[in-house]
């Protein structure tokens, strides 16, 4: 059952009917350098710094959000061997921190593609590698290299969820249209439930008046696309945003997560706030979720039930 109005659905977490649920998203953006990889790793370590179980996915051959986390991409199994063999994924699991796994990248992940690329299954293999894993999180984050290959459609495939970071820039508009049509397009090839939830407005400078009439356009954006069957129907700007904080771009290089860098930073809080937020709207589906396979319920308008605090 899928109601036209809502994104946000409790699915059964693997199809051995485990009683565990899972959140999974993927995030997207074809550019580079708009705070993908910075949000993935900061979430996701916010997210298991809450307690909650998640799961890492580092999608870019690049390996930055592998990096990231101090670890480095070596011969060890990756996300490369889940691909090429699904079943084989657990093994290429790592324990990254406290309820916190990453599948890591490769270098050699860019391979994958042609690698792939005849296989009838291709956009499906690492939906077919996470099947057996998810019962073992709440929280799946896909870091997807800033392309719409193989590897990124593996993700939208996988996902039940796009999320987009984004900078608030005049141009910010613009994109995030065609990048919701390209969601759209591919949605409905590779994964016709996929929902795009919202975007995380990364490096935020909330002093400037441009930024700011930036975000309400944007609010606009997503209100307008309420009563349609868009599959942004229920998006909003998620809250708060990520501020400008040179603490999180320093971070990666000493392999740490911001929460571990600079725990007082403003980076910090505003991953533990956003944090907060999805957990917030995660425990209230789930607490309403009743006995059904699935259960999908209104999301708030405009991005009120996402807001923290
Ligand atoms: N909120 C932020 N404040 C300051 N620097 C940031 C912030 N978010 C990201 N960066 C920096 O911007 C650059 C691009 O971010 P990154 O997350 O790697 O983007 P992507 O994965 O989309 O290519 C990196 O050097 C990163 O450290
Ligand atoms: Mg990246």
């Amino acid at each position: 059952m899928d109601a036209p109005a809502n994104n946000l659905s409790v699915s059964p977490a693997n199809a051995g009917g485990s009683a565990g649920l899972t959140r999974t998203i993927a995030l997207m953006n074809q550019k580079g350098g708009v705070g993908k990889t910075t949000t993935t790793v900061n979430l996701a370590a916010a997210l298991a710094g809450e307690g909650r179980r998640t799961l890492l996915i580092d999608l870019d051959p690049q390996a930055h959000a592998t990096l990231h986390l101090g670890i480095e991409p070596g011969d060890a199994p990756s996300v490369y061997d889940a691909l090429l063999e699904p079943a084989s994924a657990g093994e290429a699991v790592r324990e990254a921190r406290a309820n916190l796994d990453l599948l890591p990248a490769v270098v050699d992940l860019a391979a994958a593609e042609p690698e792939l690329a005849p296989a009838p299954d291709r956009n499906r293999r690492l939906s077919m590698a996470l099947a057996p894993l998810l019962s073992r999180y709440e929280f799946v984050l896909m870091d997807c290299p800033p392309s719409l290959g193989l590897l990124t459609l593996n993700a939208l495939a996988a996902a039940r969820e796009v999320i987009i970071p984004m900078q608030a820039h005049f141009l910010a508009l613009q994109g995030v249209g065609r990048l919701m049509e390209t969601v759209r397009v591919v949605g409905q090839t590779v994964n016709p439930r996929l929902r795009i939830s919202g975007v995380i407005l990364c490096m935020h400078e909330e002093t400037s008046r441009h930024t700011r009439e930036v975000v309400a356009d944007l609010d606009a954006f997503f209100d307008q696309a309420r009563e349609t069957d868009l599959p942004w129907r229920s998006a909003r700007v998620f809250r708060p945003p990520i501020r400008r904080n040179i603490k999180l771009a320093e971070a990666p290089s000493f392999g740490q997560t911001i929460m571990e860098y600079a725990p007082t930073a403003p980076g910090a809080a505003d991953y533990r706030l956003l944090a907060q937020a999805l957990i917030k709207e995660w425990d209230g589906l789930k607490s309403r979720r009743g006995s059904a396979a699935e259960v999908v319920v209104p999301t708030a308008k405009a991005g009120a039930g996402a807001r923290a605090g």
